[in-house]
């Protein structure tokens, strides 16, 4: 595969940009906000150094990285790139607007991804002329760290399509595994709806943030504890996803619990505001 073009240089996009490149192919990196796409290569540059710091890679390795990784300032020139994956913000909306947008430049040969975490795969394809060639691939935070991508077929994705994806994820070191299209996928489906319950038992005093993340650290072999995934995550978005679950799934299982509701009211985000669960 020739050239790579993904859209959005946030924390998703740049990590996304940067597994690409590490894996040996040519990959721009397009974002509206020029200050944006300047920050994304900063953290690929610093993600670089830390592996070449701890002797994952040579600094000769980091410069060949470094040098597949070119920065689209204005998407017209994106030519015929052999896949475009989108990593723009969580909304339905914004993202269908986007590939109406771009639909003109997409050639009938360009594979098409969203790395969206939980919203319809369908509803987005069928905003590009080809739909068919479009799949759902979702990464995960910190992209070159995490080891898993669901791999999403719409309901048009061909399977030349989707056989092609599980290669295209595979020849990243990645491990992909196969979803039906469904609100949440599996991933959300099970982790946001916990950490709403540990918020829960946090907000009915029925332990301390440590004490619930330290439960399922030690008790369950989780890496993280929930309230901290919470801060990881953001806490705007586990509300957002919790309101997309209950008015897709219409269950009351799904309704996010009123202090998650209030500490987004009060700005505390988690780890992007400096507060959430913990300070940081
Ligand atoms: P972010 O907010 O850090 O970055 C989004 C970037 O997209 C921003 O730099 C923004 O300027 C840019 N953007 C917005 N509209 C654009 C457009 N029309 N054209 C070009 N650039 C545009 O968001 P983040 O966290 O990187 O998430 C991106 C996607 O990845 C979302 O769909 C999210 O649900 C998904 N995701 C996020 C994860 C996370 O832990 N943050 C994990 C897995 C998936």
């Amino acid at each position: 595969m020739g050239n790579v073009i993904v859209i959005g240089a946030g924390a998703m996009g740049s990590g996304i940009a940067q597994t690409i490149a590490q894996a040996g192919y040519s990959v721009c990196l397009n974002d509206q906000s020029k200050s944006a796409l300047e920050k994304g290569l900063d953290n690929i540059r610093k993600g670089l150094e830390l592996q070449e710091k701890k002797g994952n890679i040579t600094g000769q390795e980091k410069t060949e990285i470094l040098d597949r990784i070119t920065l689209l300032t204005d998407i017209k020139d994106m030519g015929e790139p052999d896949l475009i994956i989108e990593s723009i913000i969580e909304n339905m909306d914004v993202k269908k607007r986007f590939w109406q947008e771009i639909s003109p430049l997409i050639s009938p040969s360009t594979y098409l991804a969203s790395n969206t975490s939980s919203l319809s795969i369908t509803e987005q394809a069928s905003c590009t002329p080809n739909p068919e060639k479009f799949i759902g691939l979702h990464f995960f935070n910190p992209v070159p760290k995490m080891e898993l991508v669901e791999i999403i077929s719409g309901a048009l994705t061909s399977d030349e399509t989707f056989q092609w994806a599980k290669e295209f994820v595979s020849s990243l070191g990645k491990t992909g595994v196969v979803v039906q299209e469904s609100p949440g996928f599996v991933f959300n489906r099970l982790i946001i709806p916990m950490i709403n319950d540990a918020i829960k038992l946090y907000e009915d005093g029925i332990a301390s943030a440590a004490d619930i993340d330290a439960t399922l650290k030690l008790g369950a072999s989780h890496p993280i504890g929930p309230l901290a995934l919470a801060d990881f995550i953001g806490l705007d978005v586990v509300l957002d996803i919790m309101e997309y679950l209950a008015k897709e799934l219409g269950e009351p299982k799904y309704s996010p619990t009123p202090l998650l509701r209030e500490m987004v009211k009060d700005g505390l985000l988690g780890r992007k505001t400096g507060k959430g669960f913990y300070n940081y």
